[in-house]
């Protein structure tokens, strides 16, 4: 970073009410930033997550992706939910460990898997989890569609509280079951669930996927929301399939309750939850994942459904995650509350046609353009591009391309994310505190020439 940009850094962070902590003199500059009233100060963290690690050209979703649509012109790519940092050394060690094995045949899975999941619930959530309704596959979707496969029929509907995951859709799309959006409320930037509504909607679904924390908004569910929604369930006969695949990232004073751990023990027993490592490690290429309910009867009938094999190195890597990665993980949250308060000053400062409430939990950002829109006409270039081609083209994928092609930042559109996705994007934090503002730079100069 040169002197000036880091001037103005210290410049901007101290007008946000945010002070930059310095590392010794000829030192990077340390990571972790003091924010007023936020909790978040490492003075001196052992990983360094402002190391800039480059993806590109390794044929990776996030930075490739967007550069075989767009060019090589994109500059910072935010899009899907994983995160450019070196990994924890734990999972490189034991990786490395393991390739120095050279031979690859079956798997025996070995008991100290499940007891690393089982202990790390225990460890992080005090949640206890009985290693024998633990199964484990490939990933969340894989166990999210092997339930929809055993109690939602194609055709049946399928509750949600919108806007939700758009990975989700997929899933109902493949199972050939409908979605029913149930619209969250959104007062002063923060979502709740209209129960009313959601209940009306209940009594014709048969499962209903919630998802905490929620991409794409970072809502954090309390107990209460929770319960409301299982007892719904429960009066309803709603199976619910609960995707905690973002637990791990929450924010500040924020609390992930796991719905395992609900005092209800009979709506925790209507209930699959679904986890795995691959967001809070960014292990997701490593293909690894697992599932787990307190009622005995649900697990055989979805494991019924499960034909997967697990592979040797997604093992490896997650068992070392779970039972070395604590310290890399809770340095990694402080970093990205930065990151979160960060991004939340400089747009109120300099984005004035964006709004964005600070998520209680994950590394997305949730960005209301609903003035963007509005100032490059992103509705009438939608509507006409949607006539000429045929398919239907939203003014969020125009938004899309816009910041693209103008300030060379990649964001995801918010109509991709169901009902209540208009007027939005996605942006994904999960990258250097640098390319954060290097994108929040150019997309403001841009949003200035609009
Ligand atoms: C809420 C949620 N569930 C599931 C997934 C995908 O999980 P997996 O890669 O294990 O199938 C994602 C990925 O972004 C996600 O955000």
């Amino acid at each position: 970073m040169g002197q000036s940009l880091e001037l103005n850094r210290r410049a901007f962070l101290k007008s946000a009410g945010v002070t930059a902590v310095l590392g010794a003199v000829g030192a990077k500059p340390a990571l972790a930033i003091e924010t007023t009233g936020a909790p978040s100060v490492l003075l001196y963290p052992a990983h360094d997550f402002d190391e800039r690690f480059n993806r590109v050209g390794t044929d990776c979703s996030r930075w490739d992706g967007p550069i075989a649509t767009y060019g090589e012109d994109i500059e910072v790519a935010m899009g899907i939910a994983d995160m450019d940092f070196r990994t924890a050394p734990c999972v490189t060690r034991a990786l490395a460990e393991r390739c120095a094995h050279e031979n690859w045949g079956y798997l025996r899975r070995p008991e100290s898997f499940l007891q690393a999941i089982v202990d790390w619930n225990k460890r992080r959530y005090d949640l206890d989890v009985d290693p024998s309704t633990v199964v484990v596959n490939a990933g969340v979707h894989e166990g999210i569609i092997a339930a929809l496969h055993t109690f939602a029929p194609p055709g049946s509907r399928v509750l949600m509280t919108t806007p939700t995951y758009n990975g989700f859709y997929s899933d109902l799309r493949f199972t050939r079951t409908v979605t029913d959006d149930s619209l969250m409320r959104l007062v002063d930037g923060r979502y709740s669930i209209d129960f009313e509504d959601f209940e009306r909607r209940a009594r014709r679904a048969n499962v209903f996927i919630l998802c905490n924390p929620q991409n794409p908004t970072g809502n954090v569910w309390s107990a209460e929301d929770m319960t409301r929604l299982g007892e719904i369930c429960l009066e309803h006969r709603v199976v619910m399939l609960v995707d905690e695949i973002h637990c791990d990232f929450i924010r500040g004073d924020e609390k992930y309750i796991p719905f395992a751990s609900l005092p209800n023990t009979q709506i925790v027993d209507n209930s699959i939850t679904f986890k795995s490592a691959s967001k809070s490690f960014s292990l997701s290429g490593i293909k690894v994942a697992w599932y787990f309910s307190s009622n005995r009867d649900y697990l055989e009938r979805v494991r019924a459904h499960t034909r997967t094999g697990v592979n040797t190195l997604g093992v490896v890597a997650t068992q070392a995650a779970l039972t070395e990665g604590d310290e890399w993980l809770d340095e990694l949250g402080v970093y990205l509350d930065g990151n979160h308060a960060f991004a939340e000053a400089y747009i109120k400062e300099h984005m004035p046609l964006v709004k964005y409430a600070k998520a209680q939990g994950t590394y997305l950002a949730w960005l209301d353009v609903s003035e963007v829109v509005e100032t490059i006409g992103a509705e009438r270039t939608a509507t006409e591009e949607s006539a000429s081609s045929g398919t239907d083209v939203t003014p969020e994928s125009i938004v899309q391309r816009w910041f693209a092609e103008n300030a060379r930042v990649y964001v995801n559109p918010g109509s991709s994310y169901g009902t209540g996705g208009a007027d939005h994007m996605r942006m994904n934090l999960a990258t250097t505190r640098a390319l954060v503002e290097r994108a929040l730079e150019n997309m403001a100069s841009a949003l200035a020439k609009a």
